[in-house]
């Protein structure tokens, strides 16, 4: 655990070392949850963006894109059942004062008995080596069995009570779980509440006629008072989909984890738009798909798995979690949801409009059923971004800090330095960024040994370094070197371009999928 809240607080201080990620307002002393990107941060963020969208929009001539405002007329949340169902159960401790969500209790008393599972199978790939089973293991270690079922057993509980809003059975577990409030030990704990998530605002300048309205929770409903504009002025015939990044806001409680859990952060959501009785079908092929796109950027197969939902939302029919290793173990990055024809009908019902879809096939209109997939854009820039700084030791007994946030993402593509503050060296290195600018980010570096500045650029995540030299001068030759492997080479520098290239070139990422 020690290790783990380590490798986190490393992972916090690089992202502001580095300009990634700043507390908001931190001359103020900060305001909880909030967080700003920085120069490197927003540009990483933006590249993280476009992925997404590549992957959505560009390679499916079945989905198109949307950009609708925050602002919504407020009977929008109403339909969608947020204003009567959009809360977090909470818990207060007698003694601390501390609240917390009292599912997240329940769950993080479940993650120790993961991680208890998780050790057992480290123990034994040990002592068995190469013969070592993983999934026999499971099924058969009495111990392990044992861990799963209570695990298991806690987790069905959980969720029963809270779909059944039973907030009584949801404390009487913490209580005999003997869940103690992690800031004071105590387990002097309040009943549970729910607590609306949405935050509110008022549109207008005089009290009187100001209408009262809530920033966005989540940017999907946008997309669904939209679905008949879209539909006819795309001229879209089911299945298709919408995709929308933007940002949404919830009063989260319980925020911690830095960028994890924010009160104001970015959603990437695409609503795929179904006939009725397909629903699962499609839920199945956007669970593989979204699970593809995230492997094609090399983080290791190892970090995701998926969790179904025990507890379903009040919109859905099934729904699972892409969850990630983050420092602090596994936990949500992105969900995907059956949400049946929830939406469309209620906003039909609420805006007395028709919001349906004429299929000339079956010759009928209906409302159709939606397969959601829905990501947290700063948590995937947290996913990576923890992924990629690594501690490395070298052969000379020395070690770097490197960021090896896959090229194709990385803020800056290269780095270019000339070895010396002379003899036209710095004017040929500029040239070479005049150049390659306008295919790239590229920075000019000319401060320190070249090794300080390659070790400043492995920290800062830039895939590539080239060096000027006199040979340069003379047969217009430069040495690059790989972040990653710190292989160097020797290369024209009109190939440049090329090289870079084949490394950051997205076309060589999604073609993965
Ligand atoms: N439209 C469905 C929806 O909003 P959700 O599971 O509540 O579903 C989807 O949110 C994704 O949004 C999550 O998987 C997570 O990545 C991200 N997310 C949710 N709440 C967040 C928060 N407070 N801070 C950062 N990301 C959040």
């Amino acid at each position: 655990m020690a290790k783990q809240e380590d490798d986190f607080k490393r992972v916090i201080s690089h992202a502001k070392e580095y300009g990634y990620v700043f507390q908001s307002s931190e001359i103020y002393d900060g305001l909880s949850a909030v967080y700003d990107y920085a120069q490197n941060g927003v540009e990483l963020k933006k590249n993280i963006r476009e992925y997404w969208w590549r992957a959505m929009v560009q390679l499916n001539d079945n989905i198109v894109g949307l950009d609708a405002a925050i602002f919504m007329h407020p009977t929008t949340w109403k339909a969608s059942g947020h204003v009567d169902a959009f809360s977090d159960p909470l818990i207060d401790n007698k003694d601390s004062k501390k609240r917390y969500r009292a599912d997240v209790l329940v769950e993080d008393y479940v993650a120790k008995i993961e991680g208890k599972i998780e050790k057992e199978v480290t123990k034994a790939a040990k002592r068995f080596g190469n013969t070592f089973d993983k999934q026999q293991f499971l099924a058969t270690n009495q111990r392990v069995v044992e861990y799963q079922e209570r695990a298991t057993t806690i987790l069905k509980r959980l969720g029963k009570s809270l779909e059944n809003e039973d907030l009584a059975d949801v404390k009487k577990l913490i209580e005999e779980l003997e869940i103690a409030c992690p800031m004071s030990g105590s387990k002097n704990w309040t009943d549970v509440k729910q607590f609306n998530l949405m935050f509110g605002t008022k549109l207008g300048a005089s009290a009187d006629t100001a209408i009262d309205l809530y920033l966005r929770p989540e940017t999907a409903q946008g997309i669904f008072v939209n679905f008949l504009n879209v539909q006819k002025t795309s001229r879209m015939k089911i299945p298709f989909g919408v995709a929308q990044t933007g940002k949404a806001f919830r009063n989260e409680i319980v925020a911690r984890q830095f960028i994890f859990r924010m009160r104001e952060f970015e959603q990437m959501e695409m609503q795929f738009f179904i006939k009725p009785g397909t629903q699962k079908e499609w839920y199945e092929k956007w669970k593989e798909n979204r699970m593809k796109w995230h492997l094609s950027l090399g983080l290791g197969e190892e970090n995701y798995r998926f969790h179904d939902h025990e507890k379903l939302a009040h919109y859905a029919d099934a729904a699972t979690d892409i969850e990630f290793r983050f420092p602090f173990g596994f936990k949500e990055l992105e969900g995907i949801h059956s949400r049946t024809d929830f939406d469309l009908s209620k906003h039909q019902e609420f805006s007395g409009k028709k919001l349906q879809y004429f299929d000339t096939d079956e010759n009928k209109n209906y409302v159709p059923y939606v397969v959601e997939t829905s990501i947290g854009l700063d948590r995937m820039f947290l996913a990576i971004f923890s992924n990629s700084l690594k501690e490395e030791e070298l052969e000379n007994g020395t070690t770097r800090t490197v960021l090896k946030i896959p090229a194709v993402l990385a803020p800056t593509k290269a780095a270019v330095f000339p070895l010396i503050k002379r003899d036209g060296l710095p004017e040929l290195a500029h040239e070479i960024i005049d150049d390659l600018k306008w295919d790239f980010n590229v920075l000019y570096d000319q401060k320190d040994a070249v090794g300080r500045r390659y070790r400043r650029q492995d920290a800062n995540g830039t895939p590539f370094c080239i060096t000027v030299d006199h040979q340069s001068l003379e047969d217009k030759t430069v040495t690059i070197r790989h972040r990653d492997t710190m292989e160097q080479q020797r290369v024209a520098i009109t190939d440049l371009k090329a090289i870079i290239f084949k490394e950051v070139d997205m076309k060589n990422w999604l073609i993965k999928m």
